[in-house]
């Protein structure tokens, strides 16, 4: 990779997408982070907002802007009250980390990120780590500005749920904002449940992660120690699963990944299965029904897990 990669992250800080953050800062000679914008999700926007604010002010990054994003989904009627049994009440319970130093911007998520793919002579690669409410937006609105986006590299989605049955928790989040995303032609890599449940971190590696020593390794090691729990004790696997930080791992390795380019959208309104995403994945609609469709989006099924763990690891220490 010769060129630094102009990325914005929108997320929902949670402690796999403050992994993530930290794993993107870690390479300041291949991403140039250019902004974050915050949505709810995790928890309040008030809170993932703080949270994003309070992991800059930790790997002293304050100099990039963060923007308050969508406090709600585009459509969907929810309560928000965040998901405690994972993330915690703060949304980043587990380690001690400082208050924000800095506030977010005197603009709307949507309104930096129109800005800031204006005033971009680059095309921008985009990190979606959460609901897709504030790009949606965006898009919606500043239909001209999807010629100024890269990529989408996204968490989400998959041919299983993690939070009903059939979806996961970002798209089932807003179902109809995912939809809009996938519906653009943009290049989407997506790493859903069935490549993040494999990108898991053991116990044991948590372990050697902590004891490299540096303040960001002994970080990353604290939130997957509460992180972890969820994954352990709820949902019985293996390890503490890195959904978020698979997303960052796609754009920095791919070649730590298998995907197939399959037909990817959304159900709305599914008794059973809205917020699933319905993966193509035998091109049935164009083999079988004729239909022209777009294999829109590369969709990550497998993972090396040993070398995501090492990458994981490498970012970490390197954090100082
Ligand atoms: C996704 O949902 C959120 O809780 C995590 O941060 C991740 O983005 C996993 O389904
Ligand atoms: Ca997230």
């Amino acid at each position: 990779m010769d060129r630094k990669i102009p990325i914005i992250i929108d997320c929902d800080p949670g402690h796999d997408d403050a992994l993530t953050i930290m794993w993107a800062l870690a390479y300041p000679e291949k991403l140039d982070v250019r902004g974050i914008v915050t949505c709810a999700g995790n928890q309040t926007i008030e809170k993932t907002t703080r949270n994003a604010l309070r992991m800059l002010t930790f790997l002293g990054r304050t100099d990039i802007p963060v923007a308050v994003g969508a406090a709600k989904p585009l459509v969907k009627q929810i309560e928000v009250k965040g998901t405690p049994i994972v993330h915690g009440e703060s949304g980043l319970d587990g380690p001690q980390l400082p208050e924000p130093a800095v506030k977010p911007v005197k603009m709307s998520a949507v309104e930096l990120l129109a800005q800031l793919l204006e005033q971009s002579e680059e095309k921008i690669t985009i990190l979606e780590l959460a609901a897709h409410t504030n790009i949606a937006t965006l898009f919606a609105a500043r239909p001209d500005l999807i010629d100024k986006v890269e990529a989408v590299y996204m968490m989400g989605g998959g041919t299983v749920g993690n939070w009903t049955p059939a979806a996961e928790f970002n798209i089932w989040w807003d179902p109809e904002a995912a939809r809009i995303t996938f519906k653009t032609g943009l290049p989407i890599t997506m790493a859903g449940l069935d490549v993040t449940q494999k990108a898991y971190i053991t116990r044991e590696e948590n372990e050697q992660l902590r004891a490299q020593g540096n303040k960001g390794s002994v970080l990353a090691a604290e939130l997957i120690d509460f992180f972890g729990r969820y994954h352990y004790e709820v949902e019985g696997f293996p390890g503490c699963t890195l959904h978020d930080p698979c997303a960052v791992a796609a754009l920095l390795s791919p070649e730590l990944f298998k995907g197939e380019q399959c037909n990817v959208d959304v159900e709305l309104s599914g008794e059973l299965t809205s917020g699933m995403t319905v993966i193509d994945r035998v091109n049935y609609l164009s083999k079988i029904m004729g239909r022209k469709v777009d294999c829109n989006t590369n969709v990550l099924f497998e993972v090396d897990r040993d070398a995501f763990v090492k990458a994981f690891m490498q970012a970490m220490k390197k954090l100082g």
